[in-house]
């Protein structure tokens, strides 16, 4: 999806997001389980505020299981309930419900005890675009309700969806603008699929993902390209090996590097090498300390 965002823009996402959120006893924050971090809105907090609060992981499945659970520590800190889904292939989509009962359970008891009925919970999924908003209310909703491509903020006409026993969701997802700020999380936004290509330079992105393969995963980088190259090897010498192994050439028998960097940021951004967090908490925390 992709859109593009302005100041006035922001605002009114901003200002649309926070009027639906009245209506819902907890919000899902949607997340990418690579970079769970990197892909929330900046001003997350102050949208939701004390809300009830579960934190969606989503596409667990292209990403790194152990240092996914050291950031649900980060959220929890924050008094919300992590938990990890993969939406595309319907994975982990009973724990939401789970979560959701958790995270609104204080106020149901209040609630029951000044004599109201009992009702279900209602909901609504907020995040970044291309995080897999749609993808997952409509796994929920076990048909295809949301589209994709939606514009920001939260579109007019909406409907409540039936999940499980006890939950109420609703049907378009609020939409907020990731961090654009930021040139190291513009690049993981990239890398990952969730912003436009043509926001960042492409070179970046890619030898951005090629130094965290060298330094996290060489060997599997290697067998990968089924190439031979010293993990302290210039750029260049990677950016050859892999163009000439794959025979990404251009006239004259030279390496198209626009190819490569096509190749390596179309593997890595589908989990085709490995399976990663390119937000590392102990990087976040280290930063946080100082
Ligand atoms: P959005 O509403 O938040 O903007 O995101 P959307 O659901 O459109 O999902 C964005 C892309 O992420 C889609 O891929 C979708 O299939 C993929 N996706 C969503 N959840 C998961 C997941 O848990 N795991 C994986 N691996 N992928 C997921 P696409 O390439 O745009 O579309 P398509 O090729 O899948 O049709």
């Amino acid at each position: 999806m992709v859109i593009q965002w302005y100041p006035g823009h922001m605002a009114k996402a901003k200002r649309e997001v926070t009027e639906q959120l009245k209506k819902v006893d907890v919000v899902f924050e949607l997340v990418d389980a690579r970079i769970p971090f990197s892909s929330r809105n900046p001003m997350i907090d102050e949208v939701i505020q004390q809300k009830p609060r579960v934190v969606i992981f989503n596409k667990k499945d292209m990403a790194n299981l152990k240092e996914m659970e050291k950031w649900y520590a980060f959220f929890r800190d924050k008094g919300a309930y992590p938990v990890a889904v993969d939406a595309k292939h319907g994975k982990g989509l009973k724990n939401v419900e789970a979560a959701a009962i958790e995270a609104t359970r204080e106020k149901f008891e209040r609630e029951k005890a000044k004599g109201l009925k009992p009702r279900a919970i209602r909901a609504m999924i907020v995040g970044i675009p291309n995080v897999g908003k749609s993808t997952l209310i409509n796994k929920l909703a076990n048909r295809a309700i949301a589209q994709t491509g939606n514009k920001p903020g939260v579109t007019k006409q909406q409907q409540w969806i039936k999940v499980g026993k006890s939950l109420q969701l609703l049907d378009t997802p609020g939409i907020l603008w990731p961090k654009f700020e930021d040139q190291l999380i513009g690049k993981k936004l990239s890398l990952t699929g969730a912003i436009k290509d043509s926001i960042v330079h492409l070179d970046e992105v890619a030898i951005y993902g090629l130094e965290f393969l060298i330094e996290h995963d060489y060997e599997a980088l290697l067998a990968h390209f089924k190439i031979d190259v010293p993990r302290d090897a210039e750029m260049l010498t990677w950016f050859d090996a892999i163009g000439r192994k794959r025979g990404l050439l251009q006239r004259g028998n030279e390496v198209d590097y626009e190819a490569v960097i096509e190749a390596l940021i179309y593997d890595i951004r589908n989990a085709k090498i490995g399976t990663y967090c390119f937000d590392l908490y102990s990087e976040w925390q280290a930063e946080t300390d100082a």
